[in-house]
């Protein structure tokens, strides 16, 4: 089995930041959120895999990525001159992707749980395709899966307004090579996009035979900034240990699961976890409350950053209280007249703001 990892688009809803990094290279927890798709690739065991790129975004997703060596499989780049949907980027890759059957993954989705048993069942059980679903609390916000008593999909329903179910689709699936035959009888929606909601209901429609596979354990989509953060606190949550790699002064407290990496300098602050601080980032006379990531050689001086995501080399130094915030590479936010109040930021690579 191949597969297919969408990394083009746009990135529209995480601009500022996407106008200069690839959304799927945003880090949670101080990884790229392409390195969790990865890993979770090489865990199912899968050999070859082709990777969508955008012409703004490629080279950095390349330098990423390289080929693949890492995890294990073969990396095939294979460019979308412009994200017109999901089954155009399945489209642009059929000559990588001939008559294997593939997992399809969006490289902006996190799933707590792996892929492994789907495959496994997918290949016991094959079908034409297999789709993720996640129960949700507000279904009329995604695609959603009407299913018959045996759990085949009968329908699926872009953002409907009165849902079927509560069973969102999420952005992985499993198909049969028959799918390219199911996307070149469907025509661009009204957003101009070639939809894979439209694919698979050609499928359906064919008579393939689509199921559903739900997740119990958490999926997140990163496209937003809160879905963003919200993302940034489970994966700390789920992943993060104590470990100290980095100096903390006698002055300084570290409680809780907290990581310091290495050449990381924490001088007297106190830091409560789940919180990871990258490889020689500085945190001086400051506060760093859970659910936070300081970037590799960020400093923080002077200030309390809580829920909050700090990327590479930024500067946060003496503006009081920054919480539910992502800020870009670079970024320097410095006190100007002072200020007492908390601030809530979405900064883009290289700002800089005084307060
Ligand atoms: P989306 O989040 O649907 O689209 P987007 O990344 O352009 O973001 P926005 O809506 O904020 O502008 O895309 C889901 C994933 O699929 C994401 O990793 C980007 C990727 N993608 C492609 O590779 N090609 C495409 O044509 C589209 C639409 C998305």
């Amino acid at each position: 089995m191949k597969a297919l990892v969408l990394s083009g688009g746009k990135g529209t809803r995480l601009r500022p930041l996407t106008y200069t990094m690839a959304k799927q290279l945003v880090p949670v927890a101080n990884q790229p959120i392409l390195g969790y798709v990865m890993r979770h690739l090489s865990q199912a065991g899968i050999e070859e895999v082709g990777v969508i790129v955008a012409p703004e975004t490629q080279r950095e997703v390349r330098e990423y990525l390289r080929d693949g060596k890492r995890w294990q499989f073969k990396i095939t780049y294979i460019l979308q001159e412009r994200p017109l949907g999901l089954a155009h980027a399945v489209k642009v890759a059929q000559p990588f992707l001939g008559g294997s059957p593939f997992v399809m993954y969006l490289g902006d989705n996190l799933l707590g749980s792996g892929i492994c048993d789907a495959i496994d069942r997918f290949r016991a059980e094959p079908a034409d395709a297999l789709v993720f679903l996640k129960h949700v609390p507000d279904p009329t916000a995604f695609g959603v899966a009407e299913l018959d008593e045996r759990g085949g999909i009968k329908r699926l329903i872009e953002k409907p307004r009165d849902p079927p179910s509560d069973l969102a689709l999420v952005g992985v699936y499993l198909f049969s090579p028959k799918i390219h035959q199911a996307i070149s009888c469907i025509r661009p929606s009204w957003r101009g996009e070639l939809e894979i909601t439209d694919a698979i209901q050609a499928l359906i429609d064919m008579g393939g035979s689509v199921r559903g596979e739900v997740l119990n354990g958490w999926w997140l989509d990163t496209g937003k900034k809160d879905d963003f953060l919200a993302a940034n606190t489970v994966v700390l949550d789920e992943y993060t240990r104590r470990d100290i790699l980095g100096e903390i002064d006698a002055e300084s407290n570290i409680e809780g699961r907290v990581c310091v990496c290495k050449g990381a300098r924490v001088i007297r602050s106190e830091v409560r976890g789940p919180v990871i601080i990258g490889a020689g980032a500085e945190i001086v006379d400051s506060f760093i409350g859970p659910f936070s990531s300081i970037g590799n050689g960020s400093r923080i001086l002077n200030s309390v950053i809580e829920h909050a995501v700090i990327l590479e080399d930024a500067v946060v130094d003496g503006v009081g209280r920054i919480e539910d915030s992502l800020i870009g590479r670079h970024a320097r936010v410095i006190k100007g007249q002072g200020c007492t109040k908390a601030l809530r930021l979405m900064i883009g690579d290289h700002s800089q703001i005084e307060i």
